[in-house]
């Protein structure tokens, strides 16, 4: 009844039109849902001090278009951070008018007073309300646009849904001949356990020859499989790999590197977390295993399979740990070294979650006291990589300043590196203390830069972790999280959730993946991969740049609001670029060769449609959609 009253109200001419009113279904934002009239925990809106009945409870990041008519007076709101997140969380408040930027606030903290704005509207036909992360990450950014009203003398603004785009595969069908995948350069402990699968897209049955392998290591020629013992002999070993079938033949080198460094090219695969969180099984598992071959992912590159958290006992659980100390698994677990094993039939490897802490974050058994027999437990298993996720070590840390952040890893560093088994590890703490300084001086191969990557909005992770190039470098790797594409949420029988970014904002996504060298790990649901989130990740030129050798991040151009330009040296002289639109409105950028440092004449390919592209000219200009961008390969003409 009261809707119908207000929506018969909301055609009148002219009035003042509290925001929360409107169809809120058009607004997009990083975390839960828009409320009217409360915060968007669902609590009373109230910033600072001061409390507020009526208003739009939001979360950065936020986006809404509304339609004017041209003859609204005036928009005035409160804005902040609301009072319920204390004094944590940080937004900036944004209106743009006919797609220019109205007005902006500061960086508004929580527990700060609201601020009232009020901006004109007169002529004005778009609206659109935006808030941004306070350029850390969106944690607790609880954002109340409190009192909001629209004033108007003409028609009621009308919500609009975001643009919907055509979901178009760029990435080319692989062709039927081989076509080799593997990285130019792998590295491995001597005397350890090897296995490596060779990448290799195109028609089955493929033949696999290898040249150059070392005593010790086998190939399963069917499969593309090495197996065996790396050679003790520290070196490099250059591996010649060939692979035929019915259409053609396919070569590629390979420097094996025996030594001390692992993850020369940043890891790929699979993680567990945003596909399954706490409904994880050793079935999805499998599943996932069998589906990195089937799908073509593992042809592509992708080789860890990793379970996140909640694989093992849990708080209340009447027994955590066996009589020697041992961890223990839940009933959704039963043989931890018979997944690992599973996994590596298929020639890929495994990889696990734990806790420095005594706790995970969802509650699960963590490491702590336990550490060296868990790391034992881990290697005896057979996994290859560990996830050490800090979590409730915040509890139980003793140590000030540094030493306090770097105290679980280095301890763990060094306990993995006392296994025989090549095991990496990924640091989770969130880019505490700029990780990014000394994780890899305590062992680390990957370092989370940023809290979890919101669902949909990896953009405020991007625009920090491209910042961090300098850190980047072989064995050592910046990681801003998964990719979240697809299915994800699913589990338990349930349906899970489509991704909802928009196909360029997909293709953006990746292209910064590839061009920030991050790990480059899917995250969703490895059973529904459809052919256009196939095409995000197997691309094989997109995964040649973020493998590419030399192991070097990109390196910022530029970076605006509505422009970034990222650049990426690659071992053989190449430069990959990406320009990127992160807006919210079309873009026009323009930008030089001397800015990207090239000399001379230069071609570029478009690396997405594996396409060459002709001459690069000295000056470029191109106007992007809303989050849309180019990824090119450049090379120097002879
Ligand atoms: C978070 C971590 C996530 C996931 C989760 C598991 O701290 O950042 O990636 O591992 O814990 O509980």
């Amino acid at each position: 009844m009261l809707s119908t009253w207000l929506a018969c109200l909301g055609t009148l001419q002219g009035g003042v039109h509290p925001l929360s009113t409107l169809d809120l279904r058009a607004i997009t934002q990083g975390w839960g849902q828009p409320q009217v009239n409360k915060s968007v925990d669902g609590r009373p809106i109230k910033i600072g001090t001061k409390s507020f009945a009526t208003g739009l409870g939001s979360h950065a990041s936020m986006v809404w278009r509304l339609k004017l008519d041209g003859k609204a007076v005036r928009f005035t709101s409160w804005v902040g951070v609301d009072a319920e997140v204390g004094t944590r969380g940080s937004v900036v408040f944004q209106v743009f008018c006919n797609g220019k930027l109205a007005l902006e606030t500061r960086t508004l903290e929580g527990g700060e007073e609201p601020l009232f704005i009020d901006v004109p509207l007169k002529g004005v036909k778009e609206l659109l309300l935006v808030v941004k992360d306070g350029g850390d990450d969106i944690n607790y950014d609880h954002a109340d646009w409190a009192e909001a009203t629209i004033e108007t003398t003409g028609a009621t603004p009308v919500s609009v849904m975001p643009p919907v785009e055509k979901a178009e595969i760029l990435t080319p069908k692989p062709k039927p001949s081989p076509r080799l995948n593997n990285p130019t350069i792998y590295g491995a402990r001597p005397g350890n356990p090897f296995l490596f699968r060779i990448p290799c897209q195109g028609l089955r049955p493929i033949s696999f020859k290898v040249e150059g392998l070392p005593e010790g290591i086998t190939l399963d020629a069917n499969e593309g499989i090495l197996r065996g013992t790396t050679p003790t002999k520290r070196g490099t070993y250059s591996l010649n790999f060939i692979a035929t079938n019915a259409k053609g033949k396919a070569r590629k080198s390979m420097k094996l590197v025996v030594g001390d460094t692992l993850a020369l090219t940043p890891p790929m695969g699979w993680n567990s977390w945003n596909a399954h969180y706490d409904k994880v099984t050793d079935a999805y598992m499998r599943k996932a295993a069998d589906a990195m071959v089937s799908s073509g992912l593992a042809d592509a590159g992708f080789a860890y399979v990793n379970v996140d958290d909640c694989w093992m006992t849990k708080k209340g659980d009447a027994r955590l740990r066996d009589e020697n100390g041992r961890i223990l698994t839940n009933s959704r677990f039963p043989d931890m070294k018979a997944m690992a094993d599973y996994i590596h039939r298929h020639g890929l490897k495994a990889g696990l979650y734990t806790s420095p802490g005594p706790w995970t974050c969802a509650g699960y058994t963590g490491a702590w006291q336990h550490e060296a027999i868990d790391a034992q437990t881990f290697a005896e298993w057979g996994f290859d990589f560990l996830k050490y996720d800090w979590c409730s070590y915040e509890g139980v840390a003793t140590l000030e300043g540094r030493p306090r952040f770097e105290k679980p890893y280095i301890q763990m560093g060094d306990l993995l590196k006392k296994q025989k088994r090549d095991i990496l590890l990924n640091m989770c703490q969130y880019g505490m203390d700029k990780v990014w300084e000394w994780g890899g001086s305590v062992g680390g191969h990957t370092w989370r830069t940023t809290g979890d990557i919101p669902p949909n909005n990896f953009w405020p992770v991007a625009a920090h972790n491209m910042t961090l190039t300098e850190f980047a470098k072989p064995g050592q790797w910046n990681d801003p999280d998964y990719l979240v594409l697809g299915w994800y949420a699913v589990g338990d029988g349930g349906t899970g959730v489509r991704a909802t970014h928009g196909p360029s904002e997909q293709y953006s996504y990746v292209t910064l993946w590839s061009l920030m060298a991050a790990p480059f790990f899917y995250s969703g649901d490895m059973t529904r991969l459809d052919d256009f989130t196939k095409g995000l990740l197997t691309n094989p030129e997109v995964i040649e740049v973020n493998q590419d050798e030399l192991g070097k991040q990109a390196r910022v151009v530029r970076q605006l609001s509505d422009a970034w330009i990222l650049a990426k040296p690659l071992a053989n002289g190449d430069v990959a670029i990406g320009v990127v639109n992160p807006g919210e409105f079309d873009s026009k950028i323009t930008f030089t060769k001397a800015e990207l440092g090239l000399k001379g004449d230069w071609t570029s390919r478009d690396v997405w449609r594996m396409k060459d592209r002709g001459p690069l000219a000295d000056k470029t200009t191109l106007t992007l959609r809303r989050k849309s961008s180019v990824f090119w390969r450049l090379r120097k003409s002879n």
